[in-house]
């Protein structure tokens, strides 16, 4: 169960944020109304939300997971791979102080993304991208291993994030489109298939029990209340056009 999410406003800088999705700039004003319906939703799946002002000098420090790894028992502050996004993790980094007592660092040449690492139970699945290297990978599954957990790396081609093509929604359960439906990897879990078409909503999360699902992805979001899963619907295209996803806008703990 989680019981804290942090999150980050967007900033105006948002419409300068790194994207390849070819959707367009975002809508500043639409952005900041589906952010405040994010953090409803996540607080109608019963977690306190820490709401951080927005941070102009970062156009994407919106989204916060990139930033750490939050465990049951440690906080690891990364190093964004994206030059951009340098910086984004030493705020987060202050605040992450009033949670954890054990914090540690990724440090050069180790870059690495929360959008790259999945946890399932103990275990962490980290994804190695253009913006986690090996280093970076390396050093997080040293800082897991001494608090107890395992991690393992999983390489992919045609990702941003690990999790942008796949989900971990507890009960054994993997949401995965593209390369992910039949990694040798994920083949113990029971998979959820995510089309083509609708492979932007592989990119879900699992809150205590509810599945916040994007809005406008009926496939998917069909297959995951079969699944048994109470849904939330998100709409949050605007973010979508800076390849961001739900996961993405937080950090949940
Ligand atoms: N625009 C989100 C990212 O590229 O990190």
């Amino acid at each position: 169960m989680f019981t804290n999410v942090i999150v980050r406003k967007p900033g105006q800088s948002m419409v300068n944020g790194i994207t390849t999705a070819n959707l367009g700039k975002p809508d500043y004003e639409k952005a900041l109304k589906q952010h405040d319906n994010y953090v409803e939703a996540l607080k109608q799946c019963g977690v306190n939300v820490t709401v951080l002002e927005a941070d102009e000098k970062y156009p994407d420090s919106c989204f916060v997971e990139d930033t750490a790894l939050l465990t049951k028992k440690c906080a690891v502050i990364t190093n964004p791979g994206a030059g951009s996004r340098k910086g984004e993790e030493k705020e987060i980094h202050e605040v992450l102080k009033g949670f954890y007592d054990n914090i540690e660092v990724i440090k050069e040449p180790g870059t690495i993304e929360g959008g790259d690492i999945m946890m399932v139970g103990d275990h962490f699945y980290i994804g190695l991208s253009a913006r986690t290297n090996k280093e970076g990978a390396e050093q997080m599954i040293e800082y897991l291993q001494k608090y107890g957990y395992t991690g393992s790396t999983v390489p992919f081609e045609k990702f941003l994030h690990l999790k942008t093509g796949v989900s971990y929604l507890e009960h054994n359960n993997l949401l995965a489109t593209g390369e992910f439906i039949d990694h040798p990897m994920f083949k113990d879990f029971n998979i959820i298939e995510i089309s083509e078409e609708e492979s932007y909503a592989a990119n879900c999360i699992w809150v205590n029990d509810y599945v916040l699902v994007p809005k406008g992805f009926d496939e998917a979001k069909n297959a995951i209340a079969e699944a048994g899963y109470r849904i939330i619907e998100v709409d949050v295209s605007e973010f979508r056009k800076l390849d961001g996803g739900l996961s993405c806008l937080s950090l949940r703990f």
